[in-house]
């Protein structure tokens, strides 16, 4: 395959997994002990405001203790990022910030950050590190109740779609890393990358049933820093 000259990489939970982050869908995943509908979704949060916020605080703090760290898959794309002299877009799923710990400029969450929170009166966006719930008083209107998680919910649009499809429909390599695709629609990026002449790739401990044109099974930390290497020589 001859050199790429544009790259699109999308990233799921699978590339926080082993940086001690728990994935969705697994035996043990968020999914399995926190029923969706109540706490990613906004019907979820209109009904029980306090268990949502309580959801994101306990991940918010869990993504900011020292044991999570960036691993070796995150550093290999942020070295790429900056090594590659085509165009590189990173898009992720994920709410965490490893992808930026580790190097990565310009990354785009297409489902939030944990570490945003936005004020539904003013739309605006601030940082937010600690806890924050219903009685937390927003630097706009300085009145509580109007703070939620800057994440995107079931039922809610993504956020860069236009740059992403952009970006997909002039890439010439197409990677996915560590997502189930069960998604919609990140799950759907691959085809249409596919539909204009990109060689698809996808990375994953197992088959996830995706038609992609290479299958690469294992441990990200293990395929992801080979695989982005062999790119560069
Ligand atoms: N290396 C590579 N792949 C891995 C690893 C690993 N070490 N560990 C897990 N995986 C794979 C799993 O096999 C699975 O296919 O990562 C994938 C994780 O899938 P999900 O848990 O479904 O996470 P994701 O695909 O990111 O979910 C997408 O769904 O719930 C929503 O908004 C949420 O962004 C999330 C979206």
């Amino acid at each position: 395959m001859q050199k790429p000259e544009s790259i699109v990489v999308l990233t799921g939970a699978g590339i926080s997994a082993e940086s001690g982050i728990e994935t969705f869908r697994s035996e043990d995943g968020l999914w399995a002990n926190h029923p969706v509908e109540e706490v990613a979704t906004p019907e979820g949060f209109a009904r029980n405001p306090q268990l949502v916020y309580q959801f994101y605080n306990q991940r918010r703090e869990q993504l900011l203790s020292k044991e999570i760290n960036p691993n070796a898959a995150h550093s290999a794309l942020a070295k790429f990022e900056h090594d590659f002299d085509g165009s590189f877009l990173l898009v992720t799923q994920n709410i965490d910030n490893l992808h930026e710990r580790a190097g990565s400029q310009n990354v785009l969450h297409m489902h939030g950050e944990l570490l945003k929170m936005r004020c539904l009166n003013s739309r605006m966006v601030f940082d937010i590190r600690e806890s924050f719930d219903f009685d937390s008083h927003c630097q706009c209107c300085r009145s509580p109740g109007n703070l939620r998680p800057h994440v995107v919910w079931f039922g809610e649009m993504p956020f860069h779609m236009n740059q992403i499809n952009i970006a997909l429909e002039a890439c010439d390599v197409f990677v996915a890393i560590g997502t189930s695709g069960n998604v919609y629609p990140a799950s759907g990026f691959y085809q249409i990358a596919k539909l204009r002449k990109a060689h698809t790739v996808e990375f994953n401990l197992e088959q996830t049933g995706s038609t992609f044109d290479t299958h690469i099974y294992g441990k990200a930390t293990e395929t992801v820093p080979q695989y982005f290497k062999s790119l560069l020589d």
